[in-house]
């Protein structure tokens, strides 16, 4: 028996399945002004299962979603439906457009082994499963999956990176369809080690021009870094392989929270847009929402930015308008510790879906709450560090993971110098926090035994609220 629910967390603006499972965000594309997005879902329970199918849904703004059904089912002879991407096949080079590009969707067929198929549409909405699948077979590894494929300008092809356990390998084909293995990463350059899952590849340039390739990887089973987290490296592609030019410390993690897996990137945009499952695979299984499980993250669009530490990869959410309301608290001095004495600006929240926005020079804590004492609080330091304690947020006890010291709290340092603009998007259950142009980027799900009714900024600086 599934817990019995405490309320509906279903959020407005995030994409979630009516019923039933979703995971990753799959084959996201921009065609004639229109956001494809595919889910991996189990259509009969809320819960992962083997039997994975691709849900797919449309929407104008990316934040209201249109349920266009399953594209794809899983296969007698084949297996099952794993991640993946999609591509429009521009010059229709697999031949599989008919008076048209195609739209060619590239998945793991996952049966005895995990092998890469694709399918296509001459219409964006009846997918078909190519009668020559698989494209890349495999009758060895026994992870390799989640293939992300996208134009190849350098070598005039197609190009797709996939996870191969513990690296991703580089497949170069000039019709989708015949595909030649080019290259692998990261044997040696595991960060933060666990098993690759949904690598992407892109060029991004940062302000002053210069351009790099970020090899972003989800990486399962990271225990030493709080479960399941998405790591990226910053280097260079010479067409057939990535290499990591830009070195740092520690591993780059492109989200200080647990809840955002398995982002992608969507084909077909001019700005590189990203979106990602916003949950941890250690506790998504259980979190109390009902008869579905599974939501997407805003998208975000990446930027790189050069920072105190280095080169580091942005994001700024594709979130809904707001108009904001400032309230002013007024520094009172410091305390022997070197903190502005708590004078509080404080507003009220109205619904569950609101933006929050700090703007301050100093230490604060900003603090969501409720007549119930649940408590989200996010706060800067003296030390510079971003913090994000969810201990005291609401509902725990559906999970030992989610509950425990672990996860409850994120510390992130501060990258960059100066005065500090906090931008704070919540949507029932998930919180999307922002700061330093997105170098400072947050994803985390709270359960609230009621809705949090109260903000309150400690600290100097001004609270901006929705009225
Ligand atoms: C990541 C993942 C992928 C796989 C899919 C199966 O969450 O494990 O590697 O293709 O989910 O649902």
């Amino acid at each position: 028996m599934e817990r019995s629910e405490n309320r509906d967390y279903r959020p407005e603006m995030h994409f979630t399945p009516k019923k039933g499972w979703t995971n990753d965000p799959n084959g996201l594309f921009l065609k004639d002004g229109v956001w494809h997005l595919f889910a991996q879902h189990n259509p009969l329970s809320p819960k992962w299962n083997v039997g994975m199918h691709w849900l797919h849904a449309t929407s104008k703004d990316l934040l209201t979603w249109k349920d266009q059904g399953l594209a794809l089912a899983p296969e007698e002879k084949l297996g099952s439906i794993f991640s993946g991407s999609a591509v429009i096949d521009c010059g229709n080079t697999s031949g599989l457009g008919k008076g048209g590009d195609p739209i060619v969707l590239m998945y793991t067929s996952h049966g005895e082994y995990e092998q890469q198929s694709i399918a296509y549409s001459n219409d964006g909405m009846h997918f078909i499963p190519y009668s020559g699948n698989p494209v890349i077979p495999n009758t060895e590894k026994i992870d390799f999956r989640d293939p992300k494929v996208f134009r190849n300008d350098i070598l005039d092809c197609w190009t797709v990176v996939l996870a191969a356990g513990d690296h991703v390998e580089f497949y170069a084909s000039k019709d989708l369809i015949h595909w030649d293995k080019t290259g692998e990463f990261g044997r040696e350059e595991k960060g933060l080690g666990g098993i690759f899952e949904c690598p992407d590849l892109f060029p991004l340039r940062t302000e002053d021009g210069e351009e790099y390739w970020i090899l972003m990887s989800s990486m399962l089973l990271t225990f030493d870094f709080g479960g399941s987290r998405t790591q990226y490296f910053v280097g260079e592609f010479d067409g057939r392989t990535f290499r990591q030019t830009v070195s740092a410390p520690n591993p780059l993690m492109v989200d200080s929270g647990y809840d955002n897996y398995a982002q992608t990137t969507f084909f077909g945009t001019s700005d590189k847009l990203m979106m990602g499952w916003a949950a941890n695979p250690g506790y998504a299984g259980v979190v109390p929402t009902g008869e579905y499980r599974g939501l997407m993250t805003y998208a975000r669009r990446l930027s790189l930015v050069k920072t105190k530490c280095g080169i580091r990869l942005a994001g700024k959410p594709v979130a809904p308008e707001s108009s904001l309301t400032a309230h002013f608290s007024v520094p009172q001095g410091r305390t022997p510790e070197g903190w502005m004495k708590p004078e509080k600006a404080e507003a009220k929240l109205k619904g569950e879906l609101f933006n929050i926005r700090v703007e301050t020079d100093g230490p604060f804590v900003l603090v969501l709450s409720n007549p119930e004492g649940d408590i989200l609080r996010v706060a800067l330091d003296n030390s510079h560090q971003f913090t994000v304690d969810r201990s005291e947020s609401g509902i725990k006890d559906f999970s030992d993971l989610y509950e425990s010291g672990l996860m409850s709290v994120a510390k992130t340092e501060r990258l960059l110098d100066g005065p500090v603009t906090l931008d704070l998007y919540f949507d029932h259950m998930i919180a999307e926090i922002f700061a330093d142009e997105g170098t400072f980027a947050n994803t985390t799900l709270v359960f609230p035994k009621e809705p949090y009714t109260e903000v309150a900024l400690l600290g100097s600086g001004t609270l901006w609220t929705e009225d």
